[in-house]
């Protein structure tokens, strides 16, 4: 099996060992292609013939591409009407139609009747366009018909996804159902418009009819706020709107790559995929949804999604919850009402706020028109009392064009360094309030500066680095550090935990011990002192210290600040009072405290977690030493993923790095790195789906031993779920409390993040779909065994260096 997310493109090709006998681009009337021959385009890049999916032995009429070996099939015509022999034909009949009968009379598919052509041929073009025309119609590139207006589950580049208006054609993509049948399944991928409305249009994937992930309207530059979409040297993106025709389409600048966007029924994504001709294989570039927020109407009505903020969803400036106890508990689908009963009460007291960064709430109650100016468009949206908001529809220089929309503003999202301005109607009066917030926040910033005590001003000095991102470098000879971080004076932290006594201390980290602490005011904290011997720990500390400040997540652990002063360096956390996961699971008392829902739910919190870490923040970043101990639970039990001390940060394309100093925790570790030194994404996911191994267990992947010298606990879970026992791996003392959908659904994942292959294991956008949905999921491969040593048991518990010795053995 090739790169996981690609099962179903796998699955969709097969393999055809006929001999073929292949006529060359074209067919006319009097000839045909039958089951066991296949056309070929003019430069061989296509091939249209018969073919079966899967396992399935039924045959259909597909285009697949000629020269690769995994086969890709990009275009199906009798997508539920198989043939159930080899007595299929293709053809153009007498009315100049194509047809596909079977049993030499029987038509299973045929295009639609036209005006007749004279000399009716159907070609097959090297962009994988099955067309029909007229031979003599020298006018090129007038069809008849043509595949590209009914797409299967594959966008190829040229091909238009959108409204044709001339003639009422929509062109929707829709995945296969499963990887032996092509038939449409539920997931499709389209456009929304409305041209009576004259609403925005809008690309998006639906369920069914129900919305699932809203694109974002194109803006001149790129589609909402993708940033794959950005101009770049492989592809160009177009958008063509006019009064024959709305699109959205795409080409490859370059011939040799070959790059497609599939829409895939099993991970309920839609992606960018491109070959990989070194490793015969389909990669993805770019998937959809990509994370929480891009969930469609995650916040409810008038909410707005942000994924690094520690509850993602708020309420639009001058809303408030609709039902304050369902907000808290995060169910946000009940969204936002106004503070005030309505705005338009009285004429002129209504103004905008101006909200930047921003993919732009749903538009089906929109309405636009690109020739008004953005002065146009506020007095356009002022006129209407139904009207909330309003925006340019195209961003490029000062912004033009104008689109405005009534009701609820649905699915808007905080999108870092892509986003748009959008103004949302308020009444004057929250506004006001707002101007006061903002002087408060001034203010104290002031303050914090002049002091320039930041342990004393502490509050201060935190919303100072927050709101306004100040930098703030140490003082008093102190090297300076190019980190936006809070600096706290040493004295203060040596106040706070008692001189570093014995009675706060809380463990030991991997370089150093760790302190709780509390400030003046009561703040409790976690204090990482690092030890002053470790020459190499400092290079961590200042990787620690300068990651972990730009990043912000709730399942991430919070970086307050930081002490540099002399031979001591400090960083200073938030405190977590449940310490860490791996003190509950491996406990047969504070077990009891974690019950299944729990458990399940810090799965799905570390997975958040690392989703961040690898496809959402700014930057991507490998953590490197995943492991229960890493993990810190907050007061309600929320996992945070700690200890940045080995985290890798990675350019945006950047997939992969190597090291001489494997660096990371017996039995977490992946194959690959602890032999090689070669580290990923996928070596994180291995050393997370151990933690659900053992989350779910509650064993200790260095310790487990059911018999002496017998299986691990990987090898063991995959033992048990070749012989469909997987809940036996479950917990004893969970066994009250289970939801076994749930239980089986994490060990199956947990056991395909740990399988031998790096490109075996799902990435972890895949993990959050698979533990999200019902959908199937492949198989896990034998996972890599590591076999017990004698290790004692404090070495597999901290960082150890690759001398220590590690050997894999194959399943028995
Ligand atoms: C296209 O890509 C191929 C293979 O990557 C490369 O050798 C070639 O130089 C590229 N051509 C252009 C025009 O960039
Ligand atoms: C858009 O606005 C312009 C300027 O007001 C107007 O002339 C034009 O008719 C409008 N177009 C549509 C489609 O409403
Ligand atoms: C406001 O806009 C809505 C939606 O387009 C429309 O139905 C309504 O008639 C408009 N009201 C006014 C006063 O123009």
């Amino acid at each position: 099996m090739a790169n996981f997310p690609f099962v179903l493109i796998t699955n969709i090709f097969f393999s055809l060992f006929h001999t073929t006998f292949s006529k060359v681009d074209s067919i006319n009337l009097f000839q045909s292609i039958s089951d066991g021959e296949t056309l070929v385009s003019n430069e061989g890049i296509f091939k249209l013939g018969f073919f079966s999916p899967g396992t399935s032995k039924k045959r259909y009429l597909g285009i697949w591409y000629k020269n690769i070996p995994v086969q890709t099939v990009v275009w199906v015509a009798n997508r539920c009407d198989p043939i159930n022999d080899s007595s299929g034909l293709f053809r153009i009949n007498s009315t100049g139609s194509l047809v596909l009968l079977y049993q030499n009379k029987s038509v299973v598919w045929s295009t639609s009747s036209f005006k007749k052509a004279q000399k009716p041929i159907a070609q097959l073009l090297d962009s994988g366009n099955l067309v029909l025309r007229d031979e003599e119609d020298t006018n090129l590139g007038t069809y008849l018909w043509q595949s590209f207006d009914y797409p299967s589950n594959i966008i190829l580049p040229g091909m238009k996804i959108g409204w044709d208006m001339r003639t009422g054609l929509k062109r929707r993509v829709s995945a296969w159902k499963n990887t032996n049948d092509p038939c449409p399944g539920d997931l499709t991928f389209g456009v929304e418009f409305d041209p009576q409305l004259q609403t925005f249009p809008e690309p998006s994937l639906r369920k069914g009819s129900a919305k699932f992930h809203r694109i974002g309207p194109w803006n001149g530059l790129r589609l909402g706020g993708q940033l794959e979409l950005r101009p770049n040297a492989l592809y160009s993106f177009d958008y063509v709107y006019n009064n024959d025709e709305m699109y959205y389409t795409y080409n490859v600048k370059n011939k040799s790559l070959i790059s497609i966007v599939v829409v895939n029924q099993l991970t309920s994504m839609c992606q960018r995929v491109t070959w990989i001709d070194a490793d015969q294989t389909w990669r993805a570039q770019a998937s959809l949804p990509r994370d929480y927020c891009d969930n469609y109407g995650i916040c409810g009505a008038n909410g707005i999604c942000d994924i690094t903020t520690s509850t993602s969803c708020q309420c639009l400036k001058g809303f408030k919850p609709k039902i304050h106890e369902k907000w808290n508990s995060m169910d946000w689908s009940e969204g936002c009402v106004r503070n005030n009963a309505t705005s338009c009460q009285e004429k002129d007291k209504d103004k905008f706020v101006k909200l930047s960064g921003l993919k732009l709430p749903d538009t089906t109650y929109s309405w636009m028109n690109t020739s008004l100016n953005l002065k146009e468009c506020e007095a356009k949206c002022l006129s209407n009392c139904s009207c909330m908001a309003y925006a340019n529809t195209d961003i490029r220089g000062k912004g033009s064009g104008c689109v405005i929309w009534f009701g609820d503003l649905i699915d808007i999202r905080q999108i870092a360094g892509a986003g748009q301005d959008l103004y949302v109607r308020v009444i004057a009066s929250e506004l006001a309030k707002g101007d006061r917030d903002l002087m408060a926040v001034i203010i104290a910033s002031v303050v914090a500066v002049v002091s320039g005590m930041f342990s004393a001003g502490y509050y201060i000095g935190r919303r100072t680095l927050k709101e306004n991102n100040r930098r703030i470098t140490p003082e008093n000879g102190a090297r300076e550090v190019d980190l936006e971080l809070l600096l706290f004076d040493l004295s203060t932290i040596a106040t706070a935990t008692d001189n570093f006594s014995m009675n706060y201390k809380l463990g030991e980290g991997g370089f150093g011990p760790v302190y709780k602490g509390k400030l003046e005011d009561g703040e409790e904290i976690a204090v990482k002192r690092l030890s002053m011997t470790s020459r190499q720990g400092i290079d961590e500390f200042k990787n620690e210290a300068a990651l972990i400040a730009k990043l912000q997540h709730r399942n991430l652990v919070k970086l307050l600040g930081c002490c540099i002063q002399g031979e001591e360096k400090l960083l200073v956390y938030e405190y977590m009072p449940n310490k860490s996961l791996d003190s509950f699971i491996f406990d047969q008392v504070r077990g009891e405290l974690l019950d299944w829902p729990k458990r399940f739910q810090i799965i799905c919190g570390i997975t958040r977690g690392l989703l961040y870490l690898h496809h959402d923040s700014r930057l991507r970043i490998i953590h490197r030493d995943l492991k229960a101990s890493n993990i810190l639970l907050d007061t309600e039990m929320n996992p945070k993923i700690s200890d940045f001390g080995m985290a890798r940060v990675f350019g945006g394309d950047q997939l992969e790095g190597s090291t001489n100093r494997v660096m990371g925790t017996y039995g977490y570790m992946a194959p690959e790195y602890a032999y090689n030194g070669h580290f990923s994404i996928k070596s994180d996911v291995f050393s997370f789906g151990i933690m659900v191994l053992e989350i779910v267990s509650g064993k200790r992947i260095s310790v487990f031993r059911p018999q002496r010298n017998s299986l691990t606990l990987t090898g063991y879970a995959w033992k048990l779920m070749k012989a469909s026992r997987e809940i036996e791996l479950l917990d004893a003392c969970l066994r009250d409390s289970y939801d076994s959908f749930q239980v089986l659904r994490c060990i199956h994942v947990g056991l395909l993040c740990v399988q031998q292959r790096p490109a075996d294991r799902p990435s972890i956008s895949s993990v959050v779909v698979m533990l999200g949905s019902e959908s199937e999921l492949p198989h896990p491969k034998k996972p890599s065994y590591f076999m017990e040593t004698d290790l004692p048991q404090e070495c597999s518990e901290s960082p150890t260096s690759n001398h220590i010795t590690m050997s894999v053995v194959g399943g028995r």
